[in-house]
């Protein structure tokens, strides 16, 4: 016999991209209640030490917990990579991040076996990816390339501005002379950017999106622990941020493709 659960999926990144993840969530689990927190204080994450964002991460679950949340989705390459294989059993409910599902659907992917990987300088620092496409498969080749300059583009709404195809061919080439034929995008910014990476990689190269690939692995896992509601209504979706709440409500529909209603609310995240 099933069960479900009507209680709400909590969702947080450092600030905006985690909303790419929500976009996908809400299509492909209209009845489910969010709530997402946008770090947006204290973004960026990815140029931050490993210390700093554990500690972060965990402010943001416990906050979270707060909303009696069933599950947590790490929507946050840099927060997947660095903090939540440390916190993975210390919360009591199941923490979802970005790695496992992207990895999975890379290796899949890619015919030649090399992929390549974008990611913050800390989530390639971690060396993550590369580990979690090696457990899968050892015989495949990995090259991952730090792009710091891309969370701060597209939180300034630069997207397909000249500056950002200057900044991308730059960090795109080392992994086209490799020639992948799987380009990760590792942040969950980064799915903004994807007209100009196709532009520049060519549509022989396949991206893959780590807001799109979690949200199917986040329904499998629910389903799988009887954590779906039942609930035949569309779930609403709440937001909480840590600075200016109408400058994400603004930027945050660029994210999710839909206007952000009225009633984000700015919390102090340094008291969870
Ligand atoms: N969206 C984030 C990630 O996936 C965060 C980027 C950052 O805060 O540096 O890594």
């Amino acid at each position: 016999m099933h069960s479900f659960d009507t209680r709400p999926i909590g969702v947080f990144d450092s600030g905006l991209g985690g909303l790419t993840a929500v976009k996908e969530l809400k299509n492909i689990l209209p009845n489910e209640t969010i709530v997402y927190f946008g770090d947006t204080g204290r973004v960026p994450y990815g140029t931050r030490s490993n210390d700093t964002i554990i500690k972060y991460v965990r402010q943001d679950i416990r906050f979270l917990l707060t909303h009696g949340v069933k599950a947590i989705v790490a929507a946050c390459g840099t927060a997947s990579s660095v903090a939540l294989p440390q916190l993975n059993d210390e919360f009591g409910i199941p923490l979802i991040g970005v790695l496992n599902p992207v990895c999975q659907a890379a290796v899949k992917a890619s015919k030649c076996k090399k992929i390549g990987v974008l990611g913050t300088t800390g989530t390639i620092q971690s060396g993550a990816y590369k580990k979690g496409i090696c457990q899968i498969d050892q015989t495949f080749s990995v090259y991952e390339k730090a792009c710091p300059m891309f969370v701060p583009l597209v939180e300034n709404g630069y997207i397909e501005s000249e500056a950002t195809y200057i900044i991308a061919r730059e960090y795109l080439a080392p992994l086209m002379e490799e020639k992948v034929d799987t380009i990760i995008l590792g942040c969950t910014h980064y799915p903004l950017l994807t007209k100009v990476i196709t532009d520049i990689v060519g549509d022989g190269v396949f991206i893959i999106n780590a807001g799109y690939e979690t949200a199917g692995y986040t329904k499998t896992m629910l389903s799988q622990q009887g954590l779906l509601t039942d609930s035949p209504h569309k779930g609403d979706c709440r937001y909480f941020v840590s600075d200016d709440a109408e400058k994400f409500s603004y930027l945050g529909g660029m994210f999710l493709e839909e206007t952000i209603p009225a009633g984000v609310t700015k919390i102090d995240i340094e008291v969870f």
